[in-house]
């Protein structure tokens, strides 16, 4: 498509900003699991601690699978939604039981894992295994509807899957990469409120800022 320079173009932005943030500098699955389960839902700045403790105490999955679930959810403490400590509990034991203990490489395995959605499965797809899939979230929706001046209405059920066709479009090879800078643009750059579009590296491409329109989205009609 005509669109694919912008995902260089973020690449590009992402090898010299990119956040130095402890799961960077591996492609352990294991890790990338536990960051994206913690971080989906949990400020970086609020979580960072308890991600540390957490893959100190457990460092794979092995060892996660044959603690005490009282144990897991005590390092769970002030992270809140704690169905998600139990689920990856039961999903280091599945597995070990499904998989001899190697985590699985494909996207719809690890789709079948418990608490794993369609986002976190493509993230540590593509982070740890090279697939090309775009790990769609918030600020997915975000930066695609502003790149775009997008109006779909991000608060229905349609909204995942036509955020990832409008994600193929600019998708680079590199799709691991690309998700994390589609994250670190997110929370640092094309933020809810308040953007830094004079510090974007995709100004010249956004055409909601070109319209001066910015702030009209994400559209989202349902509250
Ligand atoms: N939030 C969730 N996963 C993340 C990641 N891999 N990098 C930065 N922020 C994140």
């Amino acid at each position: 498509s005509g669109f694919h320079h912008i995902g260089h173009k973020l690449l590009d932005w992402y090898g010299k900003n990119a956040r130095n943030l402890p799961f960077r500098n591996t492609k352990d699955p294991y890790k990338i699991w536990i960051c994206e389960i913690v971080f989906q839902q949990t400020r970086i700045t609020q979580g960072l601690n308890h991600y540390n403790n957490f893959i100190k105490r457990f460092p794979d999955v092995q060892t996660l699978a044959t603690a005490e679930e009282d144990e897991v959810l005590l390092y769970w403490k002030g992270l809140g939604y704690y169905s998600r400590a139990i689920n990856i509990h039961k999903a280091a034991q599945q597995i070990i039981n499904e998989y001899h203990g190697v985590f699985p490489s494909e996207y719809e395995e690890i789709l079948q894992l418990k608490g794993v959605g369609k986002y976190t499965a493509a993230a540590i797809s593509s982070i740890c295994f090279g697939a090309k899939l775009p790990a769609v979230d918030g600020n997915f929706y975000r930066v695609l509807s502003r790149i775009f001046a997008d109006d779909f209405d991000v608060s229905t059920s349609q909204a995942f899957t036509y955020f990832s066709q409008l994600a193929h479009l600019i998708l680079p090879e590199n799709a691991g990469d690309f998700n994390q800078a589609m994250m670190d643009l997110g929370s640092e750059i094309c933020k809810p409120k308040n953007p830094l579009c004079p510090e974007c590296p995709l100004r010249e491409d956004c055409l909601a800022f070109s319209l001066d329109r910015v702030s009209e989205f994400p559209v989202k009609k349902k509250k």
